[in-house]
C-alpha cells in the first residue's frame, strides 16, 4: 500500500460505500490471484538470423530463425510491420473507410490495401522496400530502419525480444516483449495519449494503462485517462508517427538524444517499449506534420465533426441539484449577456446515481426544461457512466442481464465493482451485441431532451481503497469473439463504449451528428467524438497541464478537447480563473466545470473586472465561430488539429519544439496564453513568416522572440501575415478579416460553411490575397469578388 492508497483508504473508511469498496478491492485481488495465469518459466527469444525472404504486394516477409517479419506499405504510404506473423487486423484502432459520414464500429475496422508498387528486394546486409514516402530496410538480424526518400534516418527499430511462457507456442498471446528504437539526437517525442506534461515529452517512463488518477491530477501525475501507444516524432530529418498496435499494459521509456549513448554522428535519442503482451506490430507514417496526421486519421478514422453548437461556450456543474437551479444559471448567463451554448448535467440529476434514470423529485420535467432552453439556444448534455447499479428491477440492469451484457470472472460470475450508485456491474463493450444493446439505452437520454452525451468513469473505474481502481485483470471479455481478459480489454474499454454510444445516437437520430465526448479512450477514439482534460487540479500547474493535454491529444488524432476551465478542484483565484477562461476561449472544447465540493465556475462569481474580461473572451469566441467551424471541418477531413504546436508548419525550427506555452489555432492565429500569476507581458518565439499582434496591429518578424503585452483583459493573439480569417460580423454575418501579406507575398484562407447539425456536405470557399499597385487585394481562389465584407488589418491605412 503506498501513501496514495493509504490516503484513499482513510478517506473511504467508515462509510457504507467505504466498506463496499474495500470488499470489492479485496475481491479483485483474490480473483486475480486465483484466475490470472501464474508467472511460470519463460524463455527469452530474439529473431535470430534471417533465412530467406519472400516479396508480396506492398512489401514482403522475412523469415528469421525464430520469427517472421511482415512489411507492408499501404496505399497512402503508411508502413506496417508485424512480427511473428501478425497482420494489421483485427485492430481496435484501424477504421479505414472512404465514407464521409462514418458510422464506425470497432468490428468494422478496415485496413487500407497494399501499395502494389512497393516490393521487398535484396539490399546490402538485408532487404529493403522502397516506397514514395519512406525506404524501409530490414537487416539480417531483424533491425528495421525507416529513412526518408532522401536517405535520412527517421527511426531504427532494433531486433525485438520476447519472453515466451515455456510450453506455449511462439508468438502466443500473453507473450511479453520489448522493443528498443533509436531516433536522431535532435528528435522530440509527442503524444502517447493525454499526458499532463509536454507537449514535448521529457525523458522518462510513461505507462500505457488508462487510469483515473483519483481526485485530481497535476503535471507529474501519470498515466491519466487516455493512454495510446502513439508517438509523433519531430526531427531535422523529418517527422514520423509510430503506432504500436497492441492494447496491453506497457511502458514507454524515452531517452534524450543529448544524454543518449554515443557521440558525434552516433548520438541518438531512443525509446524502449515494454509490453505485457499482444502482437508486436506497428505502423510508421512519415511526412510533414499535416501529412502524418492525414495518414494517421486515414488509417484510424477521421475525427467526428461536432455539431456547430458544440464549438460554443458550455457550462457544466456537478451539483446543479434541481431544475430550478439549471434555469436560474441559464437566466443569469442571459442577464449578464454572456453567450452560452450548452449546459451539462452531471450525476446528481440521476436517481441515486443510476444511469439512464432521472431524479424526478428534483428534475420533474427534463424534456420541458430542454425545450425551454433550446428556445434560448442552449442545449442540454448528459453524463453517462458505464457502471450499472447491480439492482434487480432497474431497467438497465435487468436489460443487461437479459442479453448477458456484464463482464464476468473466469468462473462465470458477474464482476461487481463500486462506483457512484454503489455496487455495480460493467457492460462488456468489447462484445458487438452488448454495444448494440447499450446504444439502444440512449433512447431514454434522447427522450429526456439531451442533445449530447459525456462519457465518464470509463477507464473503467471501480473505486478501491487499495490496489488499482478498475476491474480485475482476470475479468473476462468477449474481445470481438476472440475472448480474453481485462489485461487486453482495459485500454479499449472507453473506446468501445464510445463506439456503442455513437452508433446508438446515430441510429436514434440519424439526421443529426452525434455529440459525444469521453474521458477515456484509445487510438481511433476521434471517430466517435472528443474528450476533455478530466479532473485537472485547480492551480497554475493545472492550467499548464491542460494545454499540454490538448496539444498532445491533437497529435494523436484527437483534435476536439479542452480542460475544465477553472480547474476541477477547489476555488481558483479570480486571476487564475480569468487566465484559464481566456485560454479555454481558444481551445476546441470550451467548458467550465468543477467538482461538487469545489467553488463555482460562473464568470460572475469572480468580481466585476473578471466578468467584463470573460465577456470579452466570450465575444471573441463568438466572433471566431466561422473560423472554428472551418477548423472543425479541416480536422474532420484531414486530421489536422485545431490547436497545433508552434512547430506545425516549421518542424525544422528546433527552437519551437519544446515550446509548451503557446500554440497555433489553425493556420492563421498564434495564441500565447498567460500561464503564470502576476504576468502582464510575456515573450514568445514566433515561427517563420510575419506576425501581427491582433490587439495592437504591431508587426513582428518570424524566427524571433518577442515580448507582448498581456494585460488582464486579454492574452496575446497574433495573426499570420496573409491570413484570411472568416469571422462573424456585428450582425452575425460572415466577414473576412484579412491580415496584409508581407509586401510582395501572397496569402489566403478557407471558409467551410456547413450544416449546423446534420450531414449535408459543407461548402468550401477559398480566398487569396496579394499586393497589387500598393494595395491589398482579396479574391476568391480562381478570381472574382470574395462575396463577403472584407476588413483589412495590418496596413497603415
Ligand atoms: C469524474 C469526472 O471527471 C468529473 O468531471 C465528474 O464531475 C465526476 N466524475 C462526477 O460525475
Amino acid at each position: 500500500m503506498d501513501a496514495r492508497d493509504l490516503l484513499r483508504s482513510v478517506r473511504m473508511a467508515g462509510s457504507a460505500q467505504g466498506w463496499r469498496t474495500a470488499r470489492s478491492a479485496w475481491r479483485r485481488q483474490r480473483a486475480d490471484a486465483r484466475d490470472l495465469p501464474r508467472h511460470g518459466a519463460e524463455r527469452a527469444r530474439v529473431p535470430g538470423a534471417a533465412l530467406r525472404a519472400e516479396p508480396m504486394p506492398g512489401g514482403g516477409t522475412v523469415h528469421f530463425a525464430r520469427s517472421v517479419l511482415r512489411v507492408r506499405v499501404a496505399a497512402g504510404g503508411a508502413v506496417f510491420c508485424g512480427w511473428d506473423g501478425a497482420g494489421p487486423l483485427p485492430s481496435y484502432a484501424l477504421a479505414a473507410t472512404p465514407k464521409w459520414a462514418p458510422a464506425h464500429d470497432p468490428a468494422d475496422g478496415g485496413c487500407p490495401p497494399a501499395d502494389p508498387r512497393a516490393l521487398l528486394e535484396p539490399d546490402q546486409d538485408g532487404w529493403r522496400v522502397v516506397s514514395e514516402r519512406m525506404t524501409v530496410r530490414v537487416s539480417v538480424h531483424g533491425a528495421v530502419e525507416f529513412r526518408t526518400p532522401g536517405g535520412r534516418l527517421l527511426r531504427r527499430e532494433l531486433p525485438p525480444r520476447w519472453w515466451d511462457p515455456v510450453g506455449a507456442a511462439e508468438g502466443s498471446r500473453g507473450t511479453r516483449w520489448v522493443q528498443r528504437s533509436e531516433t536522431p539526437a535532435d528528435a522530440r517525442v509527442y503524444g502517447l495519449g493525454g499526458r499532463a506534461v509536454g507537449p514535448s515529452l521529457p525523458a522518462g517512463t510513461y505507462r500505457l494503462w488508462n487510469t483515473d488518477p483519483g481526485g485530481s491530477f497535476e503535471p507529474g501525475d501519470d498515466p491519466l485517462y487516455i493512454t495510446m501507444p502513439v508517438q509523433m516524432v519531430v526531427a531535422d530529418a523529418g517527422c514520423h508517427l509510430v503506432f504500436h498496435d497492441t492494447t496491453w499494459d506497457g511502458r514507454v521509456t524515452l531517452r534524450d538524444g543529448e544524454e543518449g549513448a554515443g557521440s558525434g554522428h552516433d548520438r541518438h535519442g531512443g525509446c524502449e517499449l515494454r509490453m505485457d503482451g499482444g502482437p508486436l506490430r506497428y505502423w510508421v507514417i512519415a511526412g510533414t506534420p499535416s501529412r502524418v496526421l492525414a495518414g494517421w486519421t486515414a488509417l484510424t478514422g477521421r475525427p467526428a465533426l461536432p455539431p456547430r453548437w458544440a464549438l460554443g461556450y458550455q457550462h457544466s456543474r456537478w451539483g446543479f441539484g434541481s431544475e430550478q437551479e439549471v434555469r436560474r444559471v441559464a437566466a443569469a448567463y442571459r442577464e449578464h449577456k454572456l453567450p452560452l451554448s450548452a449546459l451539462h448535467l452531471d450525476i446528481d440529476h440521476l436517481d441515486g446515481h443510476r444511469i439512464f434514470t432521472v431524479d424526478r423529485a428534483r428534475f420533474p420535467d427534463l424534456p420541458g426544461l430542454a425545450a425551454e432552453l433550446a428556445e434560448q439556444g442552449v442545449r442540454l448534455v448528459s453524463i453517462v457512466d458505464p457502471a450499472v447499479k447491480a439492482e434487480p428491477g432497474l431497467a438497465a440492469y435487468d436489460g443487461g442481464r437479459a442479453v448477458d451484457a456484464f463482464v464476468r470472472d473466469a468462473r462465470g460470475r458477474e464482476v461487481r465493482g463500486v462506483v457512484w450508485p454503489g455496487e455495480a456491474a460493467f457492460p462488456d463493450f468489447t462484445d458487438p451485441a452488448v454495444r448494440a444493446w447499450w446504444g439502444g439505452l440512449y433512447a431514454e437520454r434522447v427522450a429526456q431532451g439531451f442533445a449530447g452525451v459525456w462519457h465518464d468513469m470509463n477507464e473503467p473505474v471501480s473505486f478501491a481503497p487499495f490496489g488499482e481502481p478498475t476491474l480485475p485483470r482476470s475479468a473476462r471479455h468477449a474481445l470481438e469473439g476472440a475472448g480474453g481478459d481485462h489485461r487486453q480489454a482495459h485500454n479499449v474499454y472507453g473506446l468501445a463504449m464510445a463506439a456503442a454510444g455513437y452508433r446508438g445516437l446515430l441510429e436514434l437520430r440519424p439526421q443529426l451528428r452525434p455529440f459525444l465526448f469521453s474521458r477515456s479512450g484509445w487510438a481511433g477514439m476521434q471517430r466517435y467524438g472528443g474528450t476533455w482534460s478530466g479532473d485537472v487540479a485547480t492551480g497554475w500547474p493545472g492550467l499548464r497541464a491542460s494545454l499540454a493535454l490538448v496539444l498532445g491529444l491533437g497529435l494523436c488524432g484527437v483534435p476536439y478537447s479542452g480542460p475544465d476551465v477553472g480547474g476541477f478542484t477547489g476555488s481558483p483565484s479570480p486571476e487564475l480563473y480569468l487566465r484559464w477562461f481566456q485560454l479555454g476561449a481558444y481551445l476546441p472544447f470550451f467548458r467550465t466545470h468543477s467538482a461538487i465540493d469545489a467553488g463555482r465556475r460562473e464568470p460572475w462569481g469572480f468580481g466585476e473586472q473578471v466578468l467584463e474580461h470573460t465577456r470579452a473572451a466570450l465575444r471573441e469566441r463568438a466572433r471566431l465561430m466561422p473560423y472554428l467551424e472551418t477548423l472543425a471541418h479541416v480536422a474532420h477531413r484531414t486530421g489536422a488539429p485545431y490547436a497545433r504546436p508552434l512547430w506545425w508548419n516549421s518542424p525544422g525550427d528546433r527552437a519551437l519544439r519544446d515550446c509548451g506555452d503557446a500554440f497555433l489555432l489553425g493556420d492563421s492565429l498564434l495564441v500565447a496564453p498567460v500561464l503564470q500569476p502576476g504576468v502582464t507581458a510575456r515573450s514568445v518565439r514566433l515561427p517563420r513568416g510575419l506576425w501581427y499582434d491582433t490587439a495592437t496591429g504591431e508587426r513582428y518578424p518570424g524566427r524571433t522572440r518577442v515580448r507582448l503585452a498581456a494585460p488582464p483583459g486579454r492574452i496575446p493573439v497574433l495573426a499570420r501575415a496573409g491570413a484570411v480569417l472568416p469571422v462573424a460580423g456585428a450582425d452575425g454575418a460572415v466577414e473576412l478579416e484579412v491580415w496584409a501579406p508581407r509586401e510582395g507575398r501572397t496569402g489566403g484562407g478557407l471558409l467551410f460553411r456547413g450544416d449546423p447539425e446534420g450531414w449535408r456536405r459543407p461548402r468550401l470557399e477559398r480566398f487569396v490575397t496579394r499586393w497589387e499597385d500598393g494595395e491589398v487585394v482579396v479574391e476568391r481562389d480562381g478570381g472574382g469578388a470574395p462575396g463577403y465584407t472584407v476588413r483589412l488589418r495590418g496596413t497603415a491605412s
